[in-house]
């Protein structure tokens, strides 16, 4: 029975993460705020997709998401819970609910142990499995993955990426798991194992209620793939919505850049075609609204106010000046056209 301050399972959203913050010292002792106050929900049995230019903090978000890193600021709460940064000590059992895949299977899988032995081992860090039921356990976890149970005694450079991703999949099951925090984990693999990994993804979400937090550069898996998502700017928010609506109707001009993007030719990610110049340097993050140097719309009010985060419509949020609170959403087709930088009068 749950004691009084412990909430019960099944109160309050899967993982919950407000207003974190994650901070890096550069050699020079320059400190880089690699995510600067990033809010997100993800509810239960719900799939994410958190997107965004390469370095915006993606995966400094995923590695606090489960304390991996620390949190310089705000807090991550799995299940309610407060997410703590691991120490060399084992991982709090009631957080091993909450597991992480990586983008690469075969630095994350050990190459001289079989795959059964790796996933027996899994299942005793928990003492998930009595020794008896350890091996039909590894069949169970390698069959919800799509694997023969003669997978269990191969080694992993005898399966190819897409099994492997599948392995590492399996490994983090083995948790019992009810939220997986996957970063980047199709990057490695080829256009069809991309698919079929993606699929499997959403099937095991469906058949486990399992919420999944994945990050992808790949845009057009995430539109296929997540119920939300949420889009980074060097460090924070500008918006999140549900997939379908936010790909027909973009609310922030970031997103609006983002649907258009093209893919880089050697596969790194994305190029939003239409913003002009680079992605600041985080260290050095651009005054009140971050986007507004490579904005197609902003005025006066956007280099000096940090933009609040609106509820817009249903489920969907929005960080940008061009939204005014309380007002039917400002469409791409109703913004000021084309930039000149307004003098707005207050
Ligand atoms: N250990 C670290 N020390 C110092 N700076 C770091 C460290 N890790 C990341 N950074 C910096 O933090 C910023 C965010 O990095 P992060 O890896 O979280 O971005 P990302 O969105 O995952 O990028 P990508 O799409 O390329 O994986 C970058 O400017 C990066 O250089
Ligand atoms: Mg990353």
């Amino acid at each position: 029975m749950a004691s009084d301050n412990v909430p019960l399972n099944g109160e309050g959203p899967a993982l919950e993460l407000r207003d974190v913050e994650v901070v890096y010292e550069r050699r020079g002792r320059e400190r880089v705020r690699a995510v600067a106050g990033a809010s997100l929900t993800v509810e239960r049995g719900q799939i994410v997709g958190l997107v965004g230019e390469s370095g915006c903090g993606k995966s400094s978000l995923a590695r606090a998401s489960v304390g991996l890193v620390p949190a310089a600021g705000g807090s991550v709460l799995f299940e309610s819970r407060e997410v703590t940064p691991l120490t060399r000590r084992a991982r709090p059992r009631e957080l091993a609910r909450l597991q992480m895949v990586f983008q690469n299977p075969y630095s994350s899988l050990n190459p001289r142990r079989r795959i059964g032995s790796q996933l027996a081992d899994a299942l005793d860090v928990l003492d998930l499995a009595a020794p008896r039921e350890r091996r039909a356990r590894v069949e169970e976890l390698l069959d919800l993955v799509g694997l023969p149970a003669s997978a269990a005694a191969r080694y992993p450079h005898q399966f190819s990426g897409g099994q492997r991703q599948r392995i590492a999949v399996a490994r983090a099951l083995a948790a019992d798991p009810s939220v997986l925090v996957l970063d980047e984990p199709l990057a490695s693999l080829d256009a069809s194992a991309q698919a079929q990994v993606a699929n499997l993804l959403v099937d095991l979400s469906r058949r486990l209620s399992l919420s999944l937090l994945l990050i992808s550069h790949d845009l057009a898996i995430v539109r296929h793939v997540a119920d939300v998502v949420s889009v980074m700017y060097l460090g924070v928010m500008v918006e999140t919505g549900p997939a379908r609506s936010l790909w027909s109707l973009p609310l922030h001009p970031y997103t609006e850049a983002l649907i258009g993007a093209v893919p880089h030719p050697d596969g790194s990610g994305f190029l939003p075609e239409a913003l002009p110049g680079e992605v600041p340097d985080p260290a050095h993050p651009p005054a009140a609204c971050r986007f507004h140097p490579r904005c197609p719309y902003a005025f006066d009010r956007c280099s000096k106010e940090t933009p609040v985060t609106l509820a817009i419509e249903s489920e969907r949020t929005v960080a940008c000046w061009l939204q005014a609170g309380g007002s039917p959403p400002a469409r791409p087709g109703e913004r000021p056209q084309p930039l000149p930088l307004l003098h707005a009068e207050e």
